[in-house]
């Protein structure tokens, strides 16, 4: 669905960008990319499964409508990935499971 513009189908420089870790694979990517792109840059299509039927998801929108971007970043699950601004050094993981959310008190 995805595919990166033809004038940045080429990598990212080496002295160009910022470094994250996908699935604890070094990616680099323009500073300013989101993490979802981050992670479509790494090859991921799918970023999670859904809970109950286990369908998988991956970005639809990019504009933080879908909530099909879902994945963990920086060890906090449930984050819509489009609507981050990667930075040095972010840990992306992607979403698995539902999340355990903690009554209020
Ligand atoms: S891709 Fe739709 S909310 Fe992120």
């Amino acid at each position: 669905m995805f595919r990166p513009r033809p004038e940045r189908a080429s990598a990212v420089p080496a002295q160009a960008g910022i470094t994250v870790a996908v699935e604890g694979r070094t990616v680099r990517v323009p500073a300013g990319a989101s993490a979802a792109a981050a992670m479509l840059a790494a090859g991921w299509r799918s970023f999670r499964e859904t809970p109950v039927s286990g369908a998988a998801r991956g970005p639809w929108c990019m504009i933080g409508l879908c909530f099909d971007c879902l994945a963990e970043i920086d060890g906090v699950p449930n984050r819509q990935s489009c609507m981050v601004t990667a930075r040095p050094g972010m840990q992306i993981r992607r979403q698995r499971g539902a999340r355990n959310i903690e009554p209020a008190r």
